[in-house]
C-alpha cells in the first residue's frame, strides 16, 4: 500500500501559477467562442484530454452540468481551430512531464493512467478507483454468487498494477477543503454506503443507474468479484472521527450512519496552491464534506497511476 501523503510545495508558485494561467485562459475561451457566454460565467467542474468537459453557469440551469465530449463533432473541430492559441494536448504533455519530473523528486514514481482537472462543487458517494470489472455497467444479479470470473475480468487483467492517485491544489479557497481516506480498500473499483438499501431495492441516483453491480450497500456481503473488502470494521465510525469529517460543515451534508464498517487512515488536507495529497488506488475515499455553494473555488490537478507489469 502507497502511504497517504500531503506534500505542500510539491509545485512552485511560478508553475502554479502558470498552469492556473492556462486553465483560465482555456476557461474564458470556452466560454466566449464555443458557447457564446461572458467569460467569466462558466465553472469547469472537469477538464480531461481523453473524454470530456464539464460545466455549470453560463446558460445552464442552477445546479446543472453539462457535459462536452471530444467525439462531438462541433468540439473537435473547434478544439483544432484553437491549437494555434492554445494546444489542449501540448498543454496535458506538458503538465505530464512536469508531473513525472516532480514525482521523481520526492520518490513516488508515477506511471500516468489520467491527469485532468477537477473543481467540483458538489459530493459524490465514497468509492475507490482502480481495476473496473468488465460488466461494470450490468444488471446486478439476483446472487453475486451467480457469477464467474469470466464475467467480471477485464481484458487487460494482470498487465497493471494499480498504484497512487491525488489531487494538486492549483486554486482552492478554503485549505481545510480535501479528501478523507480510510484504512478500508478493494482491488475492483466499487461505491460504498452500508446505510442505503442497494439497488434495485433503492435507486442510487448520484452513483447512476449503470453502476449497480459495483454498489456496496445495506444487506450486500463484503465479499463480491473473489475479492473481500480489506479491515472492515463492522461497526460505527468513531465519534471522533465523524466529528473531524464533518468539522467544517453541517452534519446534514454527511451522516455518521453512511461511513458505517470504516475508519479514517487520513485526512488530506488541500492546503495551500501548490500542495500535493495522494493515496493508494485501492483505498476507499471521499470529498471532505463543505457547504455546497455556488462558486467554491476548488481548483485542483487530479492524477491516477497504474504501473505496467
Ligand atoms: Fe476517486
Amino acid at each position: 500500500m502507497w502511504e497517504s501523503i500531503q506534500h505542500p510545495d510539491f509545485l512552485t508558485k511560478n508553475e502554479v501559477r502558470e498552469v492556473k494561467d492556462l486553465f483560465n485562459k482555456f476557461s474564458k475561451m470556452l466560454a466566449q467562442e464555443y458557447l457564446g457566454v461572458d467569460k467569466n460565467s462558466i465553472q469547469i467542474t472537469e477538464w480531461n484530454d481523453y473524454n470530456h468537459i464539464a460545466y455549470t453557469g453560463g446558460n445552464l440551469l442552477p445546479g446543472k452540468i453539462e457535459y462536452i465530449n471530444y467525439s462531438d463533432p462541433d468540439f473537435s473541430m473547434w478544439i483544432h481551430e484553437i491549437k494555434p492559441r492554445l494546444d489542449k494536448d501540448d498543454l496535458f504533455n506538458w503538465l505530464r512531464g512536469l508531473l513525472s519530473k516532480k514525482f521523481d523528486g520526492i520518490n513516488r514514481k508515477a506511471d500516468f493512467r489520467w491527469v485532468s482537472f477537477f473543481n467540483f462543487n458538489y459530493h459524490f458517494e465514497t468509492h475507490c478507483d482502480g481495476m473496473d470489472v468488465l460488466n461494470k455497467e450490468y444488471p446486478r444479479p439476483s446472487s453475486f454468487d451467480d457469477l464467474k470470473p469470466d464475467n467480471w475480468i477485464p481484458a487487460d487483467y494482470g498487465k497493471y498494477v494499480y498504484t497512487h492517485q491525488g489531487l494538486i491544489n492549483i486554486d482552492c479557497e478554503h485549505p481545510t477543503d480535501g479528501t478523507i481516506i480510510f484504512d478500508q480498500s478493494f482491488p475492483w473499483s466499487t461505491y460504498i454506503d452500508f446505510s442505503r438499501p442497494s439497488p434495485p431495492v433503492e435507486r442510487w441516483p448520484d452513483v447512476g443507474d449503470d453502476r449497480e453491480m459495483i454498489i456496496f450497500g445495506k444487506g450486500d456481503s463484503i465479499t463480491r468479484f473473489d475479492e473481500t473488502i480489506r479491515d472492515f470494521t463492522f461497526d460505527d465510525i468513531p465519534e471522533e472521527q465523524y466529528n473531524l469529517i464533518i468539522e467544517h460543515c453541517d452534519k446534514s451534508e454527511l451522516s455518521r450512519e453512511s461511513l458505517w464498517g470504516l475508519s479514517i487512515d487520513k485526512i488530506l488536507y488541500f492546503g495551500q496552491p501548490g500542495t500535493l495529497i495522494s493515496w493508494d488506488t485501492d483505498k476507499y475515499h471521499r470529498v471532505k464534506p463543505f457547504p455546497i455553494e455556488e462558486k467554491r473555488r476548488r481548483l485542483c490537478i487530479q492524477y491516477d497511476c497504474r504501473m505496467r507489469i
